[in-house]
């Protein structure tokens, strides 16, 4: 039952207002409309009879509940559409927050497709939930209420004998707009194919023409196009076949009330102005009728919609701050101190980071080092609460993790990833991405500190060069400089980067590396990397294996001790 669904009862509660009136509009609309077939009895008993100034009263009747009906039935639509473009623009909202909260993991798991779907078209059945559903609902009850007792004042057997057929229209209603809305599923399922086949050419061109798949690719398209035409006629069949049916019912209902009422009318039974009134009332139930059909599978796909949109809105696992936040922590001290940490990925049984136990001084370089799959990467995102590790974990100095304001974390690390993202603008922006008003001489100390700033220039633009997925491509190692130089001009108190510098010519590395180094005094880097070049400078080396640190010290020191990171110098002279 949608009823009791918490996101349902938050906006009918938020919109209560809104929804009440609306429905009361709805009503009032229904009142109207329904005087006006009444008032016809009193018009044609006075044409029966020759009364000039009675008819001209009904008339004036009819035109003043017409106008009242279209005042209404505006405000009606208008205010319990707009309800639901306001519900549909607030549950968006608020599912855009969720994606920005939801952790790294959950994208994993998620295909964007699934959840562009949900933004969307679900979106869209949760506003006809809130406005059309509510509409009709509303209509349905009260029109029916109305309308019975209006036709039962007139003349009660007739009235049964003509609700009689109504049910046979609402279950052919309801098995047409199951149809209908299987078939209009499909064809949205078409379209989605249509929309991936172009996407391919979108975004891998190249190699479609490297490997000569024009042929296949085509092939593709031309079926998925098809498939979308298919379904598009069957639709079109469907709703060929029911339209008549609707118009032969309502033929067949007139047929029957003209020709009993008509006999009843004749024996006197019946005068000739509650005849024109009853037909006029009866009409106004042939469309609610149809629209029960409708309602009960509009509300059965709103109601996996809103399943599908409340997996989303509350799913358990989501980046935010915590209820023991310290809101007055605004700096982090550059100390780090892991304790005991051991983790595990949601969804998985395997332990990726088994009790880590580190100390760093503020102002320390540390360089974390081991195979592919070690765990270091996972390390590095813990940290950040890029994933949530256990509680009283991670200290920053004295501050457990949890009770730094995410603002505070975010604003004082940076992190540079494996995989360097590059947004899609000029490199001036993509260097500021932190804040846009940073003065050009910082951006412009960032690539210079990032051994950028030759490649820049070198561009025709310079640094307003585009790049990304609407301009150049930059080779890799200018990618990871330039998401080096990103991090920097946030003069974060501590800095990660993964694995940042492999792209780099070793001389290249060095010089950035002497200008991290200038920056001891102010910054704390923990930093994945291979290079003995690299792990010299450090102040601790940290080897990992299979998650669990296996060794710690200066490079000399694990020279020394350690065979593993021998073996690893090693086979860096060759
Ligand atoms: N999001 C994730 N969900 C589940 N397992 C993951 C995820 N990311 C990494 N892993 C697993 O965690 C282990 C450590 O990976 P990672 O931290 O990336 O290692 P490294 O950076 O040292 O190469 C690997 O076995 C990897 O498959
Ligand atoms: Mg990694």
């Amino acid at each position: 039952m949608l009823l009791t669904s918490p996101l349902i009862k938050k906006y009918i509660y938020l919109y209560r207002y809104k929804l009440a009136l609306g429905s009361l509009f709805v009503i009032a609309t229904n009142l109207f409309i329904l005087l006006i077939p009444r008032t016809f009895k009193y018009a044609v008993d006075a044409i029966r009879d020759y009364q000039m100034p009675a008819l001209l009263h009904s008339v004036e009747l009819i035109l003043v509940y017409a106008l009242l009906a279209g005042i209404s039935r505006f405000f009606m639509r208008n205010i319990l559409f707009s309800a639901g473009r306001y519900i549909e623009q607030d549950i968006r909202n608020d599912f855009f927050e969720q994606l920005l909260r939801l952790p790294q993991s959950y994208y994993q798991q998620m295909k964007a497709g699934d959840l562009l779907s949900r933004a969307l078209h679900d979106m869209d059945h949760l506003r006809y939930l809130f406005g059309h559903v509510t509409m009709h609902v509303t209509n349905i009850i009260s029109l029916y209420l109305f309308a019975v007792v209006s036709l039962a004042t007139i003349y009660l057997p007739l009235t049964i004998l003509a609700i009689i057929p109504f049910p046979l229209l609402f279950l052919a209603t309801r098995y047409y707009s199951k149809i209908f809305f299987s078939q209009y599923k499909e064809v949205m399922e078409k379209m989605a194919t249509i929309t991936v086949s172009l996407q391919e050419i979108f975004s891998s061109i190249s190699a479609i023409k490297a490997y000569t798949r024009e042929e296949h690719v085509r092939e593709r398209f031309v079926t998925a196009n098809d498939g979308y035409v298919q379904s598009n006629l069957k639709l079109v069949k469907t709703s060929s076949m029911y339209h008549p049916f609707i118009s032969l019912f309502t033929s067949l209902s007139a047929i029957i009330i003209l020709w009993l009422g008509g006999i009843l009318v004749i024996k006197g039974t019946m005068s000739l102005g509650s005849f024109v009134a009853f037909n006029g009332t009866l009409v106004f139930l042939i469309q609610p009728t149809i629209f029960i059909g409708w309602v009960v599978n509009l509300y059965q796909r709103s109601r996996a919609s809103v399943a599908r949109i409340e997996e989303v809105l509350y799913h358990p696992e989501i980046i935010e701050n915590a209820p023991e936040t310290d809101y007055s922590i605004t700096e982090l001290p550059g100390d780090i101190t892991i304790r005991n940490l051991s983790y595990t990925y949601s969804g998985s049984s395997a332990e990726v980071l088994t009790d880590i136990n580190i100390e760093i001084k503020s102002g320390q370089m540390v360089a974390l080092i081991g195979e592919v799959g070690s765990g270091k990467s996972s390390l590095l995102q813990v940290m950040q609460r890029i994933y949530n590790p256990p509680r009283s974990t991670v200290f920053f100095d004295t501050n457990e993790l949890y009770t730094i304001p995410l603002s505070t974390l975010y604003s004082e690390t940076s992190y540079v990833s494996q995989e360097p993202i590059i947004f899609s603008g000029t490199i001036r922006e993509n260097i500021a991405y932190y804040n846009p008003e940073l003065p050009f001489s910082d951006i412009q100390a960032a690539a210079v500190f990032a051994y950028l700033e030759k490649d820049i220039l070198s561009f025709d633009q310079g640094y307003d060069t585009i790049v990304g997925e609407h301009g150049i491509t930059l080779s890799g190692g200018q990618k990871q400089r330039l998401a080096i130089a990103r991090a920097i001009i946030k003069k974060p108190k501590v800095l990660f980067i993964d694995n940042a510098l492999s792209s780099v010519d070793t001389e290249t590395e060095e010089h950035i590396l002497r200008n991290l180094l200038t920056l001891k005094s102010t910054m704390t880097t923990l930093i994945v990397a291979h290079r003995v070049s690299t792990l010299k400078h450090c102040d601790n080396i940290i080897l990992m294996d299979q998650g669990k640190i296996v060794a710690q010290g200066t490079h000399e020191a694990l020279l020394e001790k350690n065979n593993l990171y021998k073996v690893i110098y090693e086979k860096q002279k060759l």
